[in-house]
């Protein structure tokens, strides 16, 4: 039987990640949260104390690494049996996580991991080449995106509610930057699909987002 796949690709920031598992939720499909394996293997390396511009050292921490993900209401992700889900979300981690993610062999040694997710009775795919490179036959695709200043407005409102220090001129220079990584690199850049829908969220609401998301499908 034919695993139906939906993509939820986009630049970081653009709600992605709330889309992908309110939707997977109410179709009740399985979710792959794919930023967070390349998170997770920042966070090994880091903790291996590896030059994440080390090409060689990076693959052989992804080749050895075992994950185990619990997609409860909230992810939890164990690093070699290791609790690493407080330092998963963190912007040091996301903006290591853009740099390990240019090599392209560190790519292809994760591409099995992220495929592995497929399994009935559907998968919401989230990351920026899950339409283009991991599941180019999705039936589903989605190009979800918002402006860079809408994209860290809504960081640092996510930041300040959890009670830490923000400074929004850094965040939108983060994302920016980020965006920058991820756009030029040369293996699997983020870019749509040719078949994807384009979601341009900047004026949107939450719930609109995920309303043509979900009627896309049914
Ligand atoms: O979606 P995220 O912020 O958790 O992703 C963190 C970084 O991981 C992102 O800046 C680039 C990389 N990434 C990637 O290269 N390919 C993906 N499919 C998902 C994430």
């Amino acid at each position: 039987m034919t695993v139906p796949v939906l993509t939820i690709d986009g630049p970081s920031g653009a709600g992605k990640g709330t889309v992908s598992r309110a939707v997977a939720k109410k179709l009740g499909w399985n979710y792959l949260d794919s930023g967070s394996i390349y998170r997770s293997l920042a966070i090994a390396a880091l903790k291996q104390h590896v030059d994440l511009e080390n090409e060689v050292g990076i693959v052989d921490i992804a080749l050895a690494m075992t994950l185990e993900f619990d997609c409860g209401d909230e992810l939890v992700v164990k690093l070699n049996g290791e609790d690493i889900t407080a330092q998963l979300g963190l912007e040091s981690t996301g903006n290591a996580a853009a740099i390990i993610a240019a090599f392209p062999e560190v790519r292809r040694v994760l591409l099995q991991k992220q495929k592995d997710f497929k399994l009935l009775p559907g998968l919401v795919a989230d990351g920026r080449d899950m339409g283009t490179v991991v599941f180019p036959d999705a039936e589903y695709k989605v190009f979800l995106t918002a402006s860079a200043v809408e994209r860290a407005k809504r960081r640092y409102k996510q930041l300040i509610e959890k009670g830490n220090d923000a400074n929004l001129a850094q965040i939108t220079n983060e994302i920016e930057e980020r965006d920058r990584r991820d756009m030029e690199r040369k293996t699997a850049p983020l870019a749509m699909a040719n078949d994807a829908l384009y979601i341009d969220s900047s004026d949107m609401t939450l719930d609109a987002v995920i309303e043509e998301v979900v009627n896309l499908i049914r």
